[in-house]
């Protein structure tokens, strides 16, 4: 042990010699204009790759191989909060024309040129991202709202969740065609990010039948069993076994997903007692990927196995935590720990400026693991998760947003008010009236099959 130890230390040694000359990021995790600019510095890094990118292949909303089109979503998701929190406007219109170009034919973020791989999971990424957008009064789109967006995602689920009545009782599955390779998966992702979306569009427009939806979802998804009753959050179930077995992996991501989505639910049902003991649950359950209150994913990242999809879960974490401390302030303390702690760790696992800034993916102190590089060098995943676990740090004094349950008072657009089917106060109408806003199901799902039977012919 002691020699492992010696070993490791002179390794570091050799590490911080090769590295010696380029600069960790500074950050005073409590000092707003330290937190803004050094966010701005790693949001300038993707931005450069992302200009890169674009030029190269003149298709809006993609960053090249490795990366796949859901972590594109959830890196311009980052970047419309990154708006929203630091009021650094200058990259609004880059991102927007990113989210618009990748909705669609129907407007429910599933572009053709993606079904051969299209999850449910890939959808309600840009979803959300679409959400957050509406939220923060973002600049409003050519062609309809944001929030109509995501409704849309929103509604092309739930049919497929009304299809699901007969296996494993409910749930998504993992892709939505049935010749891709994990249609007999229900997964967290997939079933997270729908719970997530329905209680965002619950607080948002104030329609109670979003709620609904989110409480079933998750009902469900504790009487299978991918909660535990210690509200661990395992990766999915196979449904070709009526979801009998699952798989007990944890990944940070899953945790807090659900832990934002408990926590506006604590708040939308003004505290109730069982939304409140999940949500202290799901942040209890999260001191399983902490080292002394620094995110680790530990699932791969202690064996430096964490694959490029992997690697930007711990930013989707951060931000989810950090919206989840908003609305559950019994939660509050515990979060800023873990993300003071985190962010003060990224920083110090980031250097260099501009289309240089580089990350490794390991923030605890103890840890070297991973490469140090820049986005453009293979380090998307890192580069993003140090941008949110940072920028997770403004959201307690951050705007608030447009919201349609009177609660809010955002001086945004006003997007938040949708243009078809349920009004944003009315509280009445169902989310399946909302296809009003232009969405025929059973169309999309024709085109999609039709648009993979091209690709394959090909
Ligand atoms: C990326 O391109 C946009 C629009 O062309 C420009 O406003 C922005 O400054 C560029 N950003 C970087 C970091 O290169
Ligand atoms: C789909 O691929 C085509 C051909 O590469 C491209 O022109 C188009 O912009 C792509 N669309 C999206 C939404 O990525
Ligand atoms: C599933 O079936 C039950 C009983 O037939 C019905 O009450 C319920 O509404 C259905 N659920 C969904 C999601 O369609
Ligand atoms: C808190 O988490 C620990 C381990 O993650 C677990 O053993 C314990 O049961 C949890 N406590 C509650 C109240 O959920
Ligand atoms: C919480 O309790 C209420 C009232 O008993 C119940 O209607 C609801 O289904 C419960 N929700 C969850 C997520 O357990
Ligand atoms: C609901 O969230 C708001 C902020 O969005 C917060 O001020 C309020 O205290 C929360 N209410 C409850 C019951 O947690």
């Amino acid at each position: 042990m002691i020699a492992m130890l010696g070993r490791i230390g002179l390794q570091s040694l050799a590490l911080s010699f090769a590295f010696g000359r380029v600069a960790a990021l500074d950050l005073d995790v409590t000092g707003q204009d330290s937190i803004k600019s050094t966010a701005k510095t790693l949001a300038g890094g993707i931005v450069a790759f992302y200009n890169d990118s674009l030029k190269a292949d003149g298709i809006p909303g993609l960053f090249p191989d490795p990366y796949y089109w859901w972590e594109a979503g959830a890196v311009f998701h980052g970047l419309i909060e990154y708006s929203h929190l630091t009021g650094d406007s200058q990259y609004d219109s880059l991102v927007s024309e990113a989210l618009q170009w990748q909705l669609g034919d129907d407007k429910a973020f599933m572009p053709a040129n993606q079904t051969g791989s299209l999850g449910n999971d890939d959808q309600s990424t840009w979803g959300l991202a679409a959400i957050t957008a509406a939220e923060v009064g973002f600049p409003k789109p050519k062609d309809g709202n944001w929030i109509d967006y995501a409704v849309n995602v929103f509604d092309t689920q739930l049919s497929r969740l009304q299809a699901e009545n007969g296996t494993c009782g409910g749930g998504l599955r993992w892709q939505m065609l049935t010749f891709n390779t994990g249609y007999d998966y229900k997964d967290s992702t997939s079933n997270g990010n729908f719970f997530l979306l329905a209680a965002r569009l619950a607080k948002l427009t104030g329609d109670a039948t979003y709620s609904e939806w989110a409480e079933k979802s998750f009902i469900w998804a504790k009487d299978i069993g991918l909660i535990s009753d210690s509200y661990a959050v395992y990766d999915g179930a196979s449904a070709k076994q009526g979801c009998e077995s699952i798989s007990k992996i944890e990944w940070s991501y899953h945790n807090g997903i659900y832990a934002e989505g408990a926590a506006l639910m604590s708040n939308i049902t003004n505290g109730a007692q069982n939304w409140t003991d999940a949500v202290k649950g799901l942040v209890n359950a999260s001191s399983v990927f902490l080292d002394y209150n620094v995110l680790v994913e530990v699932a791969c990242e202690n064996s430096g196995e964490c694959d490029v999809d992997q690697r930007a879960y711990k930013g989707i974490t951060a931000r989810s935590l950090a919206r989840a401390a908003l609305s559950a302030p019994v939660v509050a303390d515990s979060i800023k720990t873990i993300l003071q702690a985190s962010a003060k760790g990224a920083a110090s696992a980031c250097s260099g400026s501009g289309e240089d800034v580089s990350c490794k993916f390991s923030w605890a102190e103890s840890d070297s693991k991973g490469e140090t590089a820049s986005a453009k060098d293979g380090n998307l995943g890192e580069v993003f998760d140090a941008l949110e676990v940072v920028q997770a740090l403004l959201y307690p004094q951050a705007k608030a947003i447009v919201s349609g349950d009177g609660q809010g008072s955002g001086s945004g657009s006003g997007d938040a008010t949708q243009t078809g089917g349920a009004s944003g106060t009315s509280g009445t109408a169902s989310p399946q009236q909302t296809g009003a806003a232009g969405v025929n199901v059973a169309s999309i799902i024709a085109a999609l099959a039709l648009a993979f039977a091209v690709v394959l012919s090909y």
